[in-house]
């Protein structure tokens, strides 16, 4: 069957790309995300095009019980996961003492708890088999914290913070993990965290989202432990090291309110 990748948050948007990429590489693809008949249309799409096995399994990450369901689906089917794409996430937008909690929370289980466990249910049969690839999905702001995203940008350090640790745990085991850090991509994730607006979300300054997927594989294949694409994003990711960090959370925050 060849190499067999699992990409969460593969419907829309960088893991879409994610998805074409591997296709393309006639690599079983395995698209995990809510919305089946978005996914099952895609996969035809990818199986046409590249002729590529693609096996859908819809599930819902924000949920407690998600990721031990996508694994269980996942061995139903004796899809043997090499390369775990842990790409699904969304952002949230506004003050924390006026979010909804039950969204906040939502997008918790999300970004930090599903991506974690699903870490913790693939890595052990990588690690008996002496061989995988875990890619997490961090952001710049995994190297800051981000007001009016607090939740979000704490979520994204998380990822950071876990990947390093967990790559150090697994150095010689056979199996790599890596962070990939993107800036401002352009996919749907700022009009469904509703902040389209923000002066972050313009296009101009927006990356390719296959671009990003396309640098994320490289990093994966180089065993790269963090990786964040583009010049501009990995300065914004260093500069913080020097500066107060008072003033780093200020800045942060004049970049992204909405503009008037
Ligand atoms: N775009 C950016 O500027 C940017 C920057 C830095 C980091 N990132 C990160 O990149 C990753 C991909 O985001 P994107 O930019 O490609 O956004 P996107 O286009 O909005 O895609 C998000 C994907 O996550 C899936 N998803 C959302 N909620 C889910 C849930 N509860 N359960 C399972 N899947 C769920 C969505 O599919 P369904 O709706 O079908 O569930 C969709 O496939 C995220 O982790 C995001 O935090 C994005």
């Amino acid at each position: 069957m060849g190499k067999i990748v699992l990409i969460t948050g593969a419907s829309s948007g960088i893991g879409k790309e994610f998805a074409e990429i591997y296709a393309k590489q006639q690599a079983t693809v395995v698209l995990a995300s809510r919305n089946e008949d978005k996914l099952v249309a895609f996969a035809t799409q990818l199986h046409a095009r590249y002729g590529a096995k693609v096996f859908v399994i819809p599930v819902d990450l924000s949920r407690a019980d998600g990721p031990q369901l996508l694994f269980d689906e996942a061995n139903r089917r004796g899809l043997t996961i090499d390369v775990l794409i842990n790409n699904a996430g969304v952002g949230t937008y506004g003050f924390l003492h006026e979010r909804p909690i039950a969204e906040e929370l939502a997008m918790l289980q999300l970004n930090v708890h599903s991506l974690s466990h699903l870490m913790m249910l693939f890595t052990p049969g990588m690690v008996r088999r002496k061989s995988g690839q875990i890619l997490n999905i961090g952001s710049t702001t995994s190297f800051y914290p981000c007001p009016l995203s607090a939740n979000y940008s704490a979520s994204k350090a998380f990822v950071l913070y876990l990947t390093e640790a967990a790559a150090n745990e697994l150095r010689g085991t056979g199996v790599t993990v890596t962070a990939l850090c993107p800036g401002g991509t352009g996919t749907e994730f700022f009009r469904s965290a509703k902040m389209d607006r923000q002066k972050v979300a313009d296009a101009k300054a927006l990356m390719d989202p296959r671009k990003v997927a396309e640098l994320g594989v490289k990093a994966l294949n180089k065993r790269k432990v963090v990786f964040v694409p583009g010049l501009q994003n990995w300065l914004l990711t260093q500069a913080p090291r020097f500066l107060p960090r008072h003033w780093v959370t200020r800045t942060t925050r004049s970049v992204i309110e909405q503009k008037r």
